[in-house]
C-alpha cells in the first residue's frame, strides 16, 4: 500500500475541528488520568517504607515537583491517609478515564454520522451513471465499513497520540524522582528496542494478514463459483483440475496463517523477555542501591512498577501507524466518493414548459469510461400528444436514449430541446415533474402499498391514491391483501407478483398525472397472462399523454404514431408500422426476430 497523501490527514483532522471544545475537555481528562496513574504508583512508596518496614524515614508523604508534603504523628494515621489517598486516586483515574473515553466516542460517532450523511447526500447528487457504474457491494462497504474504520482509527489515533505520551511522561518523571537518573536511563534503555521490535513485527504481521485475506477471498471465489457451477464442472470433466486448484489455494491459506501464527506466538514471549531484561537491570542495580541504603525499599518498589507500566503505552504508540494506515486508506475511499462532481443541480434553470414538441439534435452519448458511443447522432422530433415507439436489438441504446429525457444522463454531444429550449437551461426538477416512467425493473420500497403509490405525488390524499390504484387495475388485489393499502410489501416488493408490482408502478404514474410518459419494457418481464392484465392499465395510462415506449409487443408498437428504428447509434428509419414493413429491412428483421 502506497502511503496515503498528507492532504487526507489534514482533511480527516478538519472533521475534528467543530468538536474542539469537547476535545479540549477530553484532553484534560487524559492529562488528569496520566497524573493520577503516576500518583497511584507513587503511593506504593509510603506503603512499603512506613507501613511494612518501620525503619525507614519520617512519617511524611511528599508529592514530587510540586513539593506538597503531608506529615503524620503516628503510623495508624498515616495508614488511614494512604488508604484514603488510594480511593481518591483511583476514583479520579476512573472518572477521567470515563470522561476521556465517552467524549472521544461522542466526537468519533459524530464524525461517523457526518461522513455517512455526506455519503448518502452524495449518492442523491452524483451523476446516476457513476452510481450505477459502481458495484452495489462497494457502495455499501464504503458507507458501512470504511466509515466505521475512520471512526475507530480517529478515536484510537487521537487518544493514543495524546494520552500515551502523557502517561509515559509522568511515569518517567516519577521514576526520576525515585531513583538516581542513571538507573532510570539504564532500565529504560531497552524501550527503544521493544518499540523497534513491535514495529518490525507489526509490519510482518500486516503482510501476513493481507496474504491470508487475499487467499480467503480466492477460496471464497472458487467455492461460490465452482460449487454453483458444479453441473458444468462435471459435464466438462474438470473435477480433478478444480480440486487441484482448490487445494492449491487451500495450501496458500495454510502457509499465510502459519506465518501469522509464527509472528504472533514469537513476538509476545520475545517482548516479555526484553522487558524482563529491563526489569532485571532495575532489580539488580536498584537492589544494590537498597542494600547500600542509597534508596528506600518503597522507592525501589514504586520504580519497578513504573518500569513495568510503561510497556503498554509504548506498545499502543508503536501500533499508531497501523491504525493510521487503516483509517487513511478508508478515508481515501470515502473522499474518492465525496469528490465526485455533482450532477446538475435540480433546482437551477428556468421552469420546464411543454406545449409543442420535444426534439433531439445530433444527440450523442458515451458512457463514462467507455470508448464507443452508444448514441452517435440521433435526430428526432416528437409533438405533444404523440405516441412513439423505439425498436432495435437489445443493447442498442433504447434505455439510454430514454434516460436522456429526464436528464438522468447528460448527452455528451448535441442537444435535446423542449419547446425549443435546450434541456440544460431547464431546471431538472421541473423537467421531471412533466414525466412519469414505468420501467421493466419496478422499484418498490419496503413500505406500505399506499406509501409506494403515493411516491408518485407525496401529499396526495388516500382517495386519490385509491383512484390511481383503480385506474391501474390494482385496487382489487390490494383490497385482498391482509392489511389492504397498509400492507407492507417487503424488501423491493418481494411479497407481490411481477404483474402486481407493475400495476403499483402504473398507479404511481397515474397519481403523478404527468403529461409525458416513458414506458421502458414495462411488460417485458411478465408471463403472457400477467401481461394481458397489465396491458389495459398501461394503455389507459398512455391515453392523452405524450408517450415514448419501448416494448416487445407488436400490438403495442403498431398502434403508435411513429416508430423509430435504432441501429448503430442512429435512427435508421422512422414511420408507421405499415410504412416500415414495406420499406425497412431492419424493421422487418426485428419484427420477425422478436416475434413482435
Ligand atoms: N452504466 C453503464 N455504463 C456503461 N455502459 C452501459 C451502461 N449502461 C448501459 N451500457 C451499455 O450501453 C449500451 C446500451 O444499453 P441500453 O440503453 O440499456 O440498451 P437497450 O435498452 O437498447 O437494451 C449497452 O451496450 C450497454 O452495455
Ligand atoms: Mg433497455
Amino acid at each position: 500500500m502506497s502511503p496515503p497523501p498528507r492532504s487526507h490527514l489534514r482533511r480527516m483532522l478538519a472533521y475534528l475541528r467543530p468538536h474542539r471544545a469537547l476535545l479540549g475537555i477530553a484532553i484534560g481528562c487524559m492529562g488528569l488520568y496520566a497524573v493520577f496513574h503516576a500518583l497511584s504508583i507513587l503511593l506504593m512508596k509510603p506503603i512499603l517504607d512506613n507501613i511494612f518496614f518501620t525503619t525507614a524515614g519520617p512519617l511524611t508523604f511528599t508529592i514530587p515537583y510540586v513539593n506538597w508534603s503531608f506529615g503524620f504523628p503516628d503510623r495508624m494515621k498515616f495508614l488511614a491517609f494512604v488508604s484514603a489517598a488510594i480511593v481518591l486516586t483511583y476514583f479520579t483515574k476512573s472518572i477521567s478515564s470515563f470522561g476521556q473515553e465517552y467524549l472521544m466516542t461522542w466526537v468519533g460517532m459524530r464524525i461517523l454520522q457526518r461522513l455517512r450523511n455526506q455519503l448518502f447526500e452524495k449518492y442523491t447528487r452524483m451523476p446516476l451513471e457513476f452510481l450505477e457504474g459502481e458495484r452495489a457491494g462497494k457502495l455499501l462497504s464504503v458507507s458501512l465499513n470504511d466509515v466505521g474504520l475512520v471512526y475507530s482509527s480517529t478515536v484510537r489515533l487521537v487518544t493514543d497520540v495524546i494520552l500515551q505520551p502523557f502517561v509515559i511522561l509522568f511515569l518517567v518523571l516519577l521514576a526520576l524522582t525515585l531513583v538516581p537518573p542513571v538507573l532510570s536511563v539504564a532500565s529504560f534503555v531497552v524501550l527503544p528496542f521493544i518499540a523497534g521490535l513491535i514495529t518490525y513485527f507489526g509490519r510482518k504481521m500486516k503482510r501476513a494478514t493481507t496474504g491470508a485475506q487475499v487467499k480467503i477471498e480466492d477460496l471464497t471465489q472458487v467455492l461460490s463459483e465452482k460449487v454453483a457451477g458444479m453441473k458444468i464442472v462435471r459435464i466438462f470433466g474438470q473435477e480433478e483440475t478444480e480440486r487441484a486448484k482448490f487445494e492449491r489455494e487451500s495450501e496458500g491459506y495454510f502457509h499465510w496463517s502459519m506465518k501469522q501464527a509464527k509472528i504472533s506466538s514469537l513476538s509476545g514471549p520475545l517482548m516479555v523477555f526484553l522487558g524482563g531484561l529491563g526489569v532485571s537491570v532495575a532489580v539488580y542495580y536498584g537492589g544494590y542501591l537498597v542494600v547500600t541504603q542509597a534508596i528506600t525499599t518503597g522507592s525501589f518498589g514504586a520504580f519497578v512498577t513504573a518500569v513495568i507500566s510503561i510497556y503498554r503505552p509504548i506498545k499502543s504508540l508503536t501500533n499508531l501507524n497501523n491504525s493510521y494506515q487503516q483509517g487513511a486508506a478508508a478515508a481515501e475511499r470515502i473522499f474518492a466518493f465525496l469528490d465526485v462532481p455533482d450532477a446538475p443541480d435540480p433546482d437551477v434553470g428556468q421552469p420546464a414548459r411543454f406545449e409543442r414538441e420535444m426534439s433531439f439534435h445530433q444527440v450523442q452519448f458515451t458512457y463514462n469510461g467507455t470508448e464507443a458511443p452508444v448514441l452517435k447522432n440521433v435526430d428526432l422530433s416528437i409533438r405533444k400528444g404523440e405516441h412513439v415507439a423505439f425498436v432495435g436489438v437489445s443493447g442498442i441504446g433504447k434505455t439510454t436514449l430514454l434516460m436522456l429525457i429526464p436528464r438522468l444522463l447528460e448527452p455528451t454531444g448535441g442537444e435535446i430541446r423542449l419547446d425549443g429550449v435546450p434541456l440544460p437551461e431547464i431546471s431538472p426538477r421541473t423537467l421531471r415533474r412533466l414525466m412519469a416512467a414505468v420501467v421493466q425493473e419496478v422499484v418498490l420500497f419496503n413500505d406500505t402499498v399506499g406509501a409506494n403509490i403515493q411516491y408518485g405525488r407525496p401529499g396526495a390524499g388516500m382517495a386519490e391514491v385509491e383512484a390511481a390504484a383503480r385506474a391501474a387495475d390494482a385496487h382489487e388485489f390490494i383490497q385482498a391483501l391482509p392489511q389492504k393499502y397498509e400492507t407492507v410489501i417487503g424488501d423491493r416488493g418481494s411479497k407481490l407478483s411481477g404483474g402486481q408490482r407493475q400495476r403499483i408502478a402504473i398507479a404511481r404514474a397515474f397519481l403523478k398525472n404527468a403529461p409525458i410518459l416513458i414506458l421502458d419494457e414495462a411488460t417485458s418481464n411478465l408471463d403472457s397472462e400477467s401481461e394481458r392484465e397489465v396491458q389495459n392499465a398501461v394503455e389507459r395510462l398512455a391515453s392523452g399523454r405524450t408517450t415514448l415506449v419501448v416494448a416487445h409487443r407488436l400490438s403495442t408498437i403498431r398502434r403508435c404514431d411513429r416508430i423509430y428504428v435504432l441501429r448503430d447509434g442512429r435512427i435508421l428509419d422512422a414511420g408507421a408500422h405499415e410504412e416500415l414493413m414495406s420499406r425497412c429491412e431492419a424493421y422487418r428483421t426485428t419484427v420477425s426476430l422478436q416475434s413482435l
